[in-house]
């Protein structure tokens, strides 16, 4: 009588087997490598006018803009769940913007009205202002533009502004989206100047031209007035050792933290800047990673929970030192159930 599955003979493997260490629940407990706690996640919010007003972005289900004061309940429920930061981004309305971008550094402009009611409300948790000036002006580009062009010194004039008016409003952390040259030192120096030497900086290093920002855009009001594309300031991205020079810059510029963005597709660029540099590296899993994942469990294609889980885990081990991530809230929960 044959055996129906005979054992291949493995006597060739000299008893190593790795599978050994997978056997049981409490074995992979035990050996894994990377933990995930709700002091990776920091929360990116975009801000509206207005009161209990809440509106939907179609490009990202079950992400909404809320006006200040829903913004302060989200960061009560963030700060309850040990949610360390949020990164505030804010809808400004079309007559508040224009060539200049001069709401940018309106003391009283939408991001500064969140944030001090948030800092009054919530001080627990730490806030994140982006600088950029997309957010403000009428075309879209995160800088001012003459004749098509990006120009970048001016930009940075107008970006040090807008840095000053968060840091007053209560910002903890300056994080620059632009890509302009010399930003973070001129931030650092006039944030110095101004009595913000606490005030630490965040720089978005290696930020890639990239696809995936297209639900963002949506989300901020951007997308409809931008002609053309960004691939004159952000990253090629082709490049690699491109942004390791940018992140190098940056560095010695005075960034406290790093980023790498958009997150998913550049976990290489995560794990590079992790073993060349030793400051914290933070990635953005942005608009188009979230709605991938997003769009695809609610079509039945995969198991948006686990998904979720997975993607940030990857982040983790790629060397981030947290993730900036639209699941943020989501992922703390499930963690702390
Ligand atoms: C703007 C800015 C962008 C994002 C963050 N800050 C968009 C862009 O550069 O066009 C993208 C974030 C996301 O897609 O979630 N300076």
């Amino acid at each position: 009588m044959t055996e129906r599955w005979p054992r291949h003979d493995m006597s060739f493997l000299n008893g190593v087997r790795q599978r050994r260490m997978r056997r049981t629940g409490w074995l992979r407990d035990m050996v894994r490598e990377t933990v995930l706690t709700p002091h990776d996640f920091i929360w990116p919010l975009f801000v509206i006018e207005g009161q209990n007003e809440k509106t939907a972005i179609r490009t990202m289900p079950g992400v909404e803009r809320m006006s200040v004061d829903l913004l302060v309940a989200a960061a009560k429920d963030a700060a309850a769940e040990g949610i360390p930061a949020l990164a505030l981004f804010p809808n400004t309305p079309g007559h508040l913007r224009n060539e200049d971008a001069t709401e940018a550094y309106n003391p009283d402009n939408l991001m500064c009205q969140a944030m001090r009611a948030i800092k009054q409300a919530v001080p627990e948790i730490g806030l994140i202002a982006d600088v950029a000036l997309d957010e403000y002006s009428s075309d879209g580009q995160d800088g001012l533009v003459r004749d098509g062009e990006i120009l970048n010194d001016e930009t940075v004039n107008v970006m040090v502004r807008s840095a000053i008016v968060q840091a007053r409003a209560g910002a903890d952390i300056i994080a620059p989206s632009d890509m302009m040259d010399g930003r973070v030192a001129a931030i650092r120096q006039a944030l110095d100047a101004e009595g913000f030497s606490h005030v630490a900086i965040m720089s978005y290093s290696a930020k890639f031209a990239s696809a995936y920002y297209g639900p963002f855009r949506e989300a901020v009001g951007s997308g409809d007035r931008l002609k053309g594309d960004k691939r004159t300031y952000q990253l090629d991205f082709a490049n690699s050792d491109e942004a390791l020079r940018e992140v190098a810059q940056d560095i010695e510029e005075g960034a406290d933290m790093v980023m790498v963005k958009p997150g998913m597709p550049y976990l290489d660029m995560v794990r590079r800047v992790r073993d060349t540099f030793d400051v914290p590296v933070f990635a953005y899993q942005v608009s188009g990673e979230y709605a991938m994942i997003r769009f695809a469990a609610d079509a039945g294609a995969i198991a948006g929970e686990a998904a979720m889980m997975e993607s940030l885990m990857g982040f983790k081990r790629a060397g981030a030192s947290g993730v900036l991530t639209y699941f943020a809230l989501e992922a703390a929960r499930l963690l702390n159930a």
